[in-house]
Formats: structure tokens, C-alpha cells, sequence
């Protein structure tokens, strides 16, 4: 299918559907990148390694080694022996010192695509996906490293991975494994990752690649509310829909490092895998480290072709849950309704109204355990708190579900507060450093889950409470972030292994969940959205996006979650207003159609909003349900944004097929003596006649797309529009 090795020009050639990466061995062995890109006809050569240019390669001049080195388009660059750009891999040998060489030794491909034990990552059929594995060695420090690439034809997407073998005598350290290396020559690139914080994650910037390393990357053992583990590299003049985007994505869900480097040569150097930072793993022999997995596209038709190339890939290859097509339920959650201040009436009084509503699923939030009245106490002491939940947790379930409607919970499994009876039974169970005072977050510490004791205990919690009542949704929240890195049980020489050790724990326990309640909903939160990444989207089918739930923030972070992630995958709701973050006042419906972009809820007390609001609810439910199929399914096209000085956002879903199309227009200001607004539509037939449901109103594929759609004009801040075009002929 997509792999051949070309034998006489020692070239291993890669083919998807659009694209094809091209990979050289040197005489010596040394494995180069020489292309990546727009699909070749023709088998390739190796020209661009540029071996016959000044320095070249050792085998013909020995003494110019270093200036190779540190020219060569390196597949794995290791660090130490010369190559002065960022390595890839940093291996310390038995001697102390630090310095690998990778000669190519053998390779191998297969059909279909291996697991990566212990770590979550794509999959695909014989049919579907085909992988490379070049195995290359370091005979003095006794190392094999295995390259693994996938290719997955339909979806242009190629994933990477590495794992070190010890095959030697020595005892060696890893201080640094990163997951993918894309070495190229520049062409103006322009820079865009997604950043922010807390209520404003996932921020779309862009801007110039400047000579040296530029990086989006954290240290927090998540993946985090600041940067994302994403970079593209893109042309000058790439939009939505024109220009060259170079991608990668890192399904890993705690520290990373992604980086570009612009060199003294104009070459480009992408990298990315776990931080180096805190990191240094033991490899004893006859042991491997298998490094976390790397997605890669690239699109030759801008940033929205890369956006469905993500989308595509992480629905068909990466997410496992039932859930992934399956209609799901619209929740309301009592978090910002009530916050700690519940009991079982409150809760009840609140399904009661929502069922009247149409929603389907009460979600009941943090504050259900121990003594937990604030966020100060009680993490870790999962007993159900019979003093708010008066009858019992199986009996407020089981009232839930004869009012009817499904029962969700939350939890947050890795901590523990140090007022809690599991501190003071386990206060060597905290990550903390010896003889220091561990620093609180809110008033939290985080398990140590790097110990198979305390992996059972906070999974046994989870599942003592998922076995007593039906219970049908979790939302597994992680609302600290990780520092004074010390555990009680790692030796010295260990201790640099804790914090990928941790996230192998949160893996290892949500494998456990998915695998004990496969029929479970879970989806993963952290602090709103600290850790929505790919890693995370293999046990859940949807992760909380943000906390910050008011209509006009959601725009920009559900534009920079949506540009790798599919809208099935975000968690959205309809909040309180005046918003409790921002202060904000949004119109009810503009609340529903941002929210319906997501996996669509409510997070408000149903109790209290005005009759009118509540009365809206029944037709907004159905709403989403009649669009949710396209929009788990279709192809997403950003039509305008707002955060690009467009006074209005505006997207749409396209069916595969074309049929139906359903555009989401908000205006965001009003502006004065302003006529109707054309928006560009995608993703229909050309050639085939589209109704705007609702209206009289026909049009031609090819006209909605070349001439536009004119959205009507009208007064008001924040107010939306939902247009749904349902193909109804030839022209
Ligand atoms: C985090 C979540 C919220 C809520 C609170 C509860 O901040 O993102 O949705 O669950 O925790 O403490």
C-alpha cells in the first residue's frame, strides 16, 4: 500500500493519499529526511540530504564529522557528537558522559498499525494502516532505537514513534526521548500554536519563525491551560484554504516540548516529545523505553484541510468509545448552580425541572464525598456524604432515574487534600521532596501514582461507586498541576522517572475504567480545559473545554480546540448569566447555538432562570439532537472568525456526502449602517440545488460557494443564527 523500500537509492518512500515523506540513508547510515510533502509520482531521489555538497559526509572526510552533523536533515538526531541543533534523543552512557550515534541497522514493514503498551495511540486495520520501523544502533552504548512510522492512507496522516532498547551491559540513562523530528529547508514559515490560560485556553497565534528555538511546551505534568502540544508550520500566505501547513500533535498528556528551531543554514528543525526537564529514565539492560506517539499532516490547501485531516484521524483512529457516534445525552451540571451548597432536594428539584425540559442526564459535581463543603478538604475520602445526599447514593440515583433521567458523577482520583483521612493514614502517598513543605494548590496535593498501591486504591474508589448505583457518566476531573517532584518510593536514581511515571498511572487507571465499564460516558476534565489533548481522547469521547462557559469567550477557544479536535470531542454548555467568570450578558439562544458546536448540556439552575429561558430548552434539546449526527460526522469549515478582527464568527458542518450543511453565524458587535454579511460556503455539490430550511429560499451549490450566502443584516451584540441548506436537486 503506502511503504517500499527503494533499494539501489537507499530511499524508504511513504505514500498517503495526497502527501509523501521520503526518507535516505547516507553511506555511513545515518537516516535523513529528505521530503515531506505534496505527493510525488515519482520514486524520489536523494538529492536534497545534499551529501555531495561541502561538508560531506564522514565516510569521505573524517575530520569535517561535526560540520556534517550539524548540517545533515537528521530522521532521529542524538545529541552529543556534534549535531549542535536540537537532539532528539540524549542517551548517558555507562562512562557518565552523553553522546549517541544511530547507524541504520535493518527495517522491517508491516500491515496495519502495533499498540504502544502502556500509552494510548491511533490504531488501523490491515487495510487501513501500514508501518515502517527502521532499527538503527549505537554499538558502544549497546542501544537499538526503533523508528516507528505509520501511514494512514485515507486520512494523510503519518504517526511517529521511538523506543530504546538496552541490548548492552551497561546501566544507561535516557535524559531526553522525543516522539518526532521534521527537518527541512525554510520557506518563510510562519509559526501557529494554541495558547492561554485558565478560562482561556487554547488561543490561536501565529507569527514569524525567527532564527533560534521557539517553543510551546510544559512542565506541569499536564499538558495544560497555557500550551498546547501542537505546532504547525505554515506558509506566508496560508488561510483556510490556501498554503502549506506542516502539522504535528502529540498524544501525550503531561510535560512536552514542541519546538521549532530556524538554523544558521535556514534550515528548519520541528520537534517535538516529552519535556526533557525533569525527565531521566533508567534503562538497565534488557530494558526498553517506549517514547509516546507523534501525529503528523501536512495539508497543501491551508489550515482547514489540515483541520479535517485531524478530525477524520482522531475519529476513525483514536478514539475508542462507544460513544464516538452515539447520540449523546444533554446533561445539565449543578457545578455552577449550586457549587458546593446542595443536597439531595436541591439536586432533585433540579432533574425534576430538567426532565420537563427534555434534557436527559444530571450530572451532580464536586462536593458529593467526605466533608466537602469548600475545595479545601476531603479529596481522597470517596464516601458518599450522607449529610448532603441524605438517603444514600443508590437511592438519590434511583430517584433520578424514575424522574427520568441517566445519573452522572464526578470525581478527581489523582489528588489528595492533606485534610482528608487518606492523608492521615498515607502522607507519603503526596508527590512531595523529602524534608521539604510540598506546595498546595487549591489547598491539594497529587497522588503519587507512579505506586502500583495508590494506582489501586484511587481506581478501587472510582469503581466501589461506579458498582453501587447505576451510574451511566464520569467526569474525572485534575485540577492541580504537579511540582515539589519527589516520591516516597523511587530511589535516587529513579526519581526522574516520576512524572512520566504519573501519567502512565492516570493511563493505567482509565484503561482500567474504560475496560471494567465499557458502556461508561467518561469524560475528562482539568480545571476546565488543562488537559485536553489526544492522549486524553483515547479513554474519553469528550473533554471539558473550559470553564469559562460565556458565549463570546467559547468563540476563540472552541476555534483553537476545533482546529485539531473534533466538535464531538468538546465539552460545551449553556451557563448562567451574568456569566460567573466574565460578567457577561449573552442572549439565551446565542448561549445554545456556541454550546451546540460541543457536546451539548447545561450548567445553570434550571430552577431560577426566567420562564422564558426554561421555556426555550425543549426546542434547543431537539435541536441538537436533529444536527448531532452531521456534526459528529461532517466536515467543519471556519467560514470567519472573530478572533481574526472579524466583528462576527462564523462555521459550518458539511455532510461527506454533501447532502446537508449547517452554518452557524454570530455576530459578535453590531455595526452601524452595515448591509447583509456574504459568508463563503464549502463543502457542498457544485452542481446541485440547496433549500435554506425554514424559507422559500433555493440556491445553487456552486452559487453558495462562489457567490456566498448573504446573511441579513440586523441590530444587537451577540446575537446568532443557525442556516441549515438540505440539498434537494440537480441544477
Ligand atoms: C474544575 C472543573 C469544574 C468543576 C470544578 C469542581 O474547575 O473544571 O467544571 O467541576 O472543578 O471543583
Amino acid at each position: 500500500m503506502g511503504i517500499r523500500y527503494v533499494e539501489g537509492k537507499k530511499i524508504f518512500h511513504m505514500d498517503t493519499e495526497h502527501t509523501t515523506y521520503l526518507i535516505g540513508l547516507s553511506p555511513e547510515g545515518y537516516v535523513g529526511h529528505i521530503y515531506y510533502g505534496r505527493k510525488l509520482g515519482s520514486e524520489g531521489n536523494n538529492y536534497l540530504l545534499r551529501m555531495e555538497e561541502a561538508p560531506y559526509t564522514p565516510s569521505v572526510r573524517e575530520r569535517e564529522k561535526a560540520s556534517f552533523m550539524d548540517f545533515f536533515p537528521m530522521e532521529c538526531p542524538a545529541g552529543g557528537i556534534g549535531d549542535y541543533r536540537e537532539s532528539c534523543l540524549d542517551v548517558r552512557g555507562g562512562s557518565g558522559s552523553i553522546g549517541c550515534e544511530l547507524l541504520f541497522k535493518e527495517y522491517r514493514i508491516t500491515k496495519g498499525k502495533p499498540v504502544l503498551p502502556g500509552l494510548p495511540a491511533s490504531f488501523g486495520t490491515e487495510d487501513e494502516a501500514e508501518t515502517l520501523e527502521l532499527v538503527c544502533e549505537d554499538r558502544l552504548l549497546g542501544i537499538e532505537v526503533i523508528l516507528a512510522y505509520s501511514v494512514f492512507w485515507k486520512c494523510d496522516m503519518i504517526t511517529r514513534n521511538i523506543r530504546v532498547d538496552n541490548r548492552g551491559e551497561e546501566h544507561l540513562k535516557l535524559e531526553k526521548v522525543y516522539s518526532a523530528c521534521l527537518d527541512m529547508d525554510n520557506r518563510d514559515f510562519e509559526m501557529v500554536t494554541l495558547v492561554g490560560s485558565w478560562a482561556r485556553e487554547r488561543h490561536i497565534q501565529r507569527g514569524a519563525l525567527r532564527f533560534g528555538r521557539q517553543m510551546v511546551s510544559s512542565v506541569k505534568g499536564e499538558s495544560s491551560h497555557q500550551e498546547h502540544p501542537f505546532l504547525a508550520l505554515v506558509t506566508p500566505e496560508t488561510t483556510q484554504e490556501t498554503g502549506e501547513v506542516y502539522a504535528m500533535n502529540f498524544v501525550y498528556s503531561g510535560n512536552f516540548m514542541a519546538q521549532a528551531e530556524l538554523t544558521q543554514f535556514r534550515q528548519v528543525r520541528m520537534t517535538m516529545g516529552i519535556h526533557p526537564d525533569h525527565f531521566c529514565w533508567n534503562l538497565r539492560p534488557g530494558e526498553s523505553f517506549q517514547a509516546p506517539e507523534a501525529v503528523l499532516t501536512y495539508s497543501a490547501e491551508g489550515l482547514g484541510l489540515m483541520t479535517r485531516n485531524f478530525h477524520d484521524f482522531y475519529r476513525e483512529h483514536l478514539i475508542r468509545s462507544p460513544y464516538k457516534y452515539r447520540k449523546r445525552p444533554v446533561l445539565i451540571n449543578n457545578w455552577e448552580a449550586t457549587y458546593f451548597d446542595f443536597d439531595s432536594e436541591k439536586l432533585l428539584a433540579i432533574a425534576r425541572e430538567a426532565k420537563k425540559a427534555g434534557i436527559e442526564m444530571l450530572v451532580m459535581d464536586d462536593g458529593w464525598f467526605g466533608k466537602r463543603n469548600l475545595d479545601d478538604c476531603s479529596l481522597g475520602d470517596w464516601t458518599v456524604n450522607e449529610e448532603k445526599i441524605t438517603s444514600g447514593l443508590p437511592d438519590l440515583v434511583e430517584k433520578v432515574n424514575e424522574i427520568g433521567l441517566q445519573f452522572g458523577i464526578w470525581f478527581e482520583p489523582e489528588m489528595i487534600s492533606p485534610d482528608s483521612d487518606l492523608y492521615r493514614a498515607h502522607p507519603d502517598w503526596a508527590i512531595r521532596i523529602a524534608g521539604r513543605t510540598p506546595s498546595q494548590s487549591r489547598a491539594q496535593y497529587v497522588l503519587d501514582l507512579s505506586r502500583k498501591e495508590v494506582v489501586d486504591y484511587a481506581y478501587g474508589c472510582v469503581a466501589d461507586i461506579l458498582h453501587s448505583a447505576p451510574i451511566a457518566y464520569v467526569k474525572w476531573d485534575m485540577n492541580r498541576q504537579l511540582c515539589d517532584i519527589g516520591s516516597a518510593c523511587l530511589d535516587r536514581e529513579s526519581q526522574g522517572e516520576l512524572m512520566h511515571r504519573y501519567v502512565l498511572g492516570v493511563y493505567e487507571m482509565q484503561e482500567r475504567l474504560v475496560t471494567e465499564f465499557p458502556e461508561l460516558l467518561l469524560e475528562n476534565c482539568s480545571g476546565g480545559g488543562a488537559r485536553f489533548d489526544p492522549g486524553m481522547l483515547y479513554y474519553s469521547p469528550q473533554i471539558w473545554c473550559s470553564d469559562d462557559v460565556d458565549a463570546m469567550e467559547r468563540l476563540r477557544i472552541q476555534e483553537g480546540t476545533a482546529l485539531i479536535y473534533p466538535l464531538s470531542t468538546m465539552g460545551a454548555h449553556v451557563g448562567d448569566c451574568p456569566n460567573h467568570i466574565v460578567g457577561r450578558n449573552t442572549p439565551f439562544d446565542t448561549r445554545a447555538h456556541v454550546a451546540m458546536a460541543g457536546t451539548f448540556g447545561y450548567e445553570l439552575d434550571i430552577t431560577k432562570i426566567a420562564e422564558e429561558e426554561r421555556a426555550k430548552i425543549p426546542a434547543q434539546v431537539e435541536e441538537y439532537h436533529r444536527y448531532q449526527p452531521l456534526m459528529q460526522r461532517g466536515d467543519y469549515y471556519r467560514l470567519a472568525s472573530w478572533s481574526d478582527r472579524k466583528p462576527y464568527d462564523c462555521w459550518e458542518v458539511a455532510a461527506k456526502d454533501s447532502s446537508e450543511a449547517l452554518v452557524t453565524f454570530v455576530q459578535v458587535l453590531a455595526e452601524p449602517n452595515m448591509h447583509s454579511r456574504a459568508v463563503f460556503l464549502r463543502g457542498l455539490q457544485e452542481d446541485a440545488e440547496y433549500a435554506l430550511e425554514g424559507t422559500e429560499e433555493v440556491y445553487g451549490g456552486d452559487e453558495l460557494m462562489r457567490c456566498g450566502y448573504l446573511v441579513p443584516s440586523e441590530p444587537g451584540d451577540f446575537v446568532s443564527r443557525l442556516y441549515h441548506f438540505v440539498r434537494v436537486g440537480q441544477v
